[in-house]
């Protein structure tokens, strides 16, 4: 490859799942399909810059976050760059530079892994297309790289940096995970949801609740690796796939009463995992459960189709169809808003995917 040095930039968003990803196998191979809602206004934006150096021994490269250097990041990138070297082979030819900013507070506990990882595979990925490129002029070699694979091979990276970032790519839904209703779908990589969806879903809300902004009581892969020896864990993974299933439907008829109860039980399963998990921990606070309660007893009342759903952490992301808004986010200002740290929340909604800028 004949560059020297550049600079790509790419925004990607983070994602809920809705179908919960949690157990996974050797790289990062999930235990059982997952599918998620893209969002809109949570995203990474990174800037990667990149120069040609003579020493090819080791990866290179520094990372700011907000314009401060966080060596704490090097690791996790080290990691990262470690397992994907077999699929971007000029990794250790080039010096890297990764500033990073989210939209999103850092200490907000929302996980800035999806976003993050999945904005960093595509810088790479951009790199890789103007090196095949300037080959591809220089008359080396001919590589189809189209959007497609593109986007494949960027999810398949992202998967390899945290494996819920392969959902972040696009949008406005994403299954990971080989399930057998869903055509195409793969443990690689994202796909895009290949089924009609019903207008009822159509820019759907999530209002995210920060009830808890400290530290992660538990990571990730603590967390998967919980689900090795779990008592409960073959059942489990299969009831994913029949939740898959039944969300297809409920996806199609736009059944909202069916997806309310098929969302809040798989964030409550996901929880379940952890508190019968050996060791055990519970990532609820009071205040998630007094947000749940509250939420349960205004749809009683209104029969207006909200629902909650939870990552592995005490904040709540509150789901509602956008022609619900108005009511829905009232109640919240004026009800749940008072269970957040600091009165803070976020307003997000369905997105579709990354940009390059
Ligand atoms: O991508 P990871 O390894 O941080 O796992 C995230 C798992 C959950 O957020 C709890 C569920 C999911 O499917 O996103």
């Amino acid at each position: 490859a004949t560059i020297e040095k550049g600079s790509v930039t790419w925004e990607s968003p983070s994602n809920i799942a809705l179908v919960k990803y949690w157990g996974k196998k050797k790289d990062q191979i999930p235990e059982n399909p997952s599918i998620s809602f893209t969002l809109d206004h949570c995203k990474t934006i990174t800037t990667l810059e990149f120069s040609k150096k003579t020493d090819l021994d080791d990866f290179d490269f520094e990372v700011y976050l907000d314009g401060e250097k966080k060596d704490e990041f090097k690791p996790k990138i080290q990691t990262f760059f470690e397992r994907i070297e077999v699929y971007l082979p000029f990794l250790k030819q080039y010096q890297f530079t990764i500033k990073t900013e989210n939209t999103f507070p850092h200490s907000s506990g929302i996980a800035s892994s999806a976003s993050g990882m999945s904005a960093l595979a595509l810088c790479l990925m951009s790199v890789e297309k103007q090196l095949i490129n300037s080959d591809v002029i220089a008359g080396a070699i001919e590589e189809d790289f189209n959007s497609t694979y593109f986007n494949q091979k960027a999810s398949f990276l992202a998967r390899l940096g945290s494996g819920s970032a392969c959902r972040s790519i696009e949008g406005d839904m994403i299954v990971w995970g080989e399930t057998k209703s869903v055509k195409g779908s793969t443990d690689l990589f994202g796909i895009k949801y290949p089924y009609k969806i019903h207008d009822n879903f159509k820019e759907y809300q999530d209002t995210i609740l920060l009830v808890d902004k400290g530290e992660k009581q538990v990571s990730s892969t603590i967390g998967h690796n919980l689900m090795h020896n779990h008592p409960y864990a073959k059942n489990r993974f299969e009831q994913a796939h029949q939740n898959l299933e039944s969300l297809k439907q409920i996806l199609e008829s736009g059944d909202l009463t069916a997806f309310n109860a098929l969302v809040e039980s798989e964030a409550l399963t996901l929880h379940a995992m952890m508190m019968t998990s050996m060791p055990y921990f519970i990532l609820m606070k009071p205040n998630t459960l007094e947000i749940i309660n509250k939420i349960w007893e205004f749809r009683q009342h209104t029969g207006l189709n909200i629902s909650f759903t939870l990552d592995a952490g005490a904040n709540v992301h509150v789901l509602y169809p956008k022609k619900e808004s108005q009511e829905i986010l009232q109640f919240i200002k004026s009800e749940l808003v008072a269970y957040c740290q600091n009165g803070h929340y976020i307003c997000d909604q369905i997105g579709f995917g990354a940009n390059q800028i």
